[in-house]
């Protein structure tokens, strides 16, 4: 009998090998840390959007969503404290001359070291201390520790001059900040509101990625609310729940779920807190943040580009600048999280070595809703005819070769929760089997009905 364990390995398997996520650049060798979405892999992602959209931007009063530029003006950078602060602390090993993350050759090393407390000088003693090894060559020889700044700078324009280094933003937060006059004048809100943005963000990262979780091209669905200093605390403890309670709604247990407060904050932030989820292989890993921005951000804005950004109470003339409450997801990890929990290997027969490979997905996450099969390819016609009605509501796929079970078998693989097959009865019942993916379990229903069937079980 094969190996049933759930692992990272098999889990990228099955995402290259069923068009989740492919390598970037493959046939040219690829870019590390870069991956690209294939056809399923952009539906699921896309799902994932809707329901944050649904939850954040259309459930929520008084919440917008913008879609600001990617290349900002660079001002922005220096006021946000990136062009400055944004950096890893980086060392090389002399003698084959890899370079790691300090922090992450200690909290290898040893995870109760807590490296993210420590400032540089004490990381460089504790590595020399500790002996710490270079992971690729095993020999005790790193320079000093230097700060690396992680955003990727480009240039505007045809030369090089250093007066036109422009970045590409290392998280959206910003584009909702430089935005927060429009949106309030423009939507003729007040305080408490929220802006939230979907959107890729760089980041020049030298670690080993572990497939998707750290890429140097990754998304963000930032939420930022903007309120009265003094209710900033109580709304960073409302949103870490409120997260908490997305992603189980997206299909996360509470169980593979947990809070990590920080000791080290960000320069942005008073209070900061993660959720994290436990990976298959990697073990614990972020894949979203809480941060209590107070008003370092706009205050920043305000000073840089000197334009006025407190606000006026409309009922008590009272000005301040607004405090942030940031909430940020990151997509591809949020995707990643919900292809590990998903992933299983059923054993059907031990005897057999029959195992069968399903992704529980939430339904309403999963990128094709139905397979759309008929029992012989001369019924093809008419199973035809009803993948071309269904489709006009949701993403369904039609599937005519190899056994039915076989079918079954290849769309469990990719988490489609429901078949549905025509067989020689439908030609004179008008009715089709429905097979379900986890239970399988079967019901008959009129081919009228199959729609609303669906439909009811793949909401979000
Ligand atoms: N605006 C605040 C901010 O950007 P962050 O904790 O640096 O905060 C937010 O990033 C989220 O973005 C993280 O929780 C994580 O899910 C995701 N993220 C950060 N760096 C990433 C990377 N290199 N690859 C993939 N996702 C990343």
């Amino acid at each position: 009998m094969n190996n049933t364990e759930k692992t990272m390995d098999k889990i990228i398997a099955l995402c290259k090998g069923r068009g989740f996520i492919f390598a970037g650049s493959e046939i040219y060798g690829g870019l590390a840390n870069t991956w690209d979405y294939g056809p399923l892999g952009t539906r699921l992602k896309n799902n994932v959007k809707d329901a944050w959209r649904k939850r954040f931007i259309q459930e929520r009063r008084n919440s917008y969503e913008v879609d600001a530029d990617i290349l900002m003006n660079p001002r922005v950078w220096e006021a946000s404290g990136h062009v400055q602060s944004f950096s890893d602390p980086l060392l090389d090993c002399k003698e084959c001359k890899m370079r790691f993350r300090a922090d992450n050759l200690i909290d290898d090393f040893d995870p109760s070291a807590h490296a993210d407390g420590l400032t540089k000088e004490q990381m460089f003693q504790y590595i020399k201390d500790h002996h710490i090894p270079c992971p690729n060559c095993g020999k005790h020889n790193f320079t000093d520790i230097r700060e690396f700044n992680l955003m990727f700078q480009t240039y505007r324009g045809v030369t090089n001059d250093a007066k036109s280094i422009i970045y590409l933003r290392p998280e959206n937060a910003q584009g909702e900040y430089v935005n927060y006059p429009n949106v309030l004048r423009s939507m003729r809100t007040k305080l408490p509101f929220s802006i939230g943005q979907i959107g890729k963000a760089f980041r020049n990262e030298i670690t080993p990625g572990n497939f998707t979780f750290r890429t140097i091209e990754f998304e963000q669905m930032e939420f930022q609310t903007f309120c009265k200093p003094g209710d900033d605390l109580d709304l960073y403890a409302y949103f870490k729940e409120f997260g908490k309670k997305f992603f189980e709604d997206l299909g996360l247990p509470a169980e593979n779920l947990r809070f990590h407060d920080h000791e080290k904050l960000a320069h942005y932030a008073k209070a900061a807190c993660d959720i994290e989820f436990l990976f298959p292989s990697l073990g614990w890993g972020e894949i979203n943040g809480t941060h209590d921005r107070t008003d370092f951000d706009l205050s920043r804005h305000q000073e840089y580009s000197g334009q006025k950004l407190e606000y006026i109470d409309p009922f008590t003339a009272e000005r301040y600048i607004p405090y942030i409450v940031e909430s940020t997801y990151g997509l591809d990890r949020t995707v990643l999280a919900l292809l590990c929990q998903a992933y299983d290997e059923e054993v059907v027969d031990a005897e057999k070595n029959d195992v069968r490979v399903v992704l529980h997905l939430n339904p309403a996450m999963a990128p094709i809703k139905a397979a759309v099969l008929p029992l012989s390819k001369k019924l093809g016609e008419k199973a035809m005819e009803i993948r071309d009605e269904l489709a006009k509501s949701f993403m369904v796929e039609y599937d005519e070769t190899g056994s039915i079970g076989k079918r079954y078998r290849r769309a469990d693989e990719i988490g489609t929760p429901f078949c549905v097959t025509y067989d020689f009865d439908s030609e004179t019942d008008g009715c089709v089997t429905i097979r379900e993916r986890d239970s399988m379990e079967q019901v008959r229903i009129p081919i009228s009905e199959v729609k609303d069937y669906i439909a009811s079980r793949v909401q979000f």
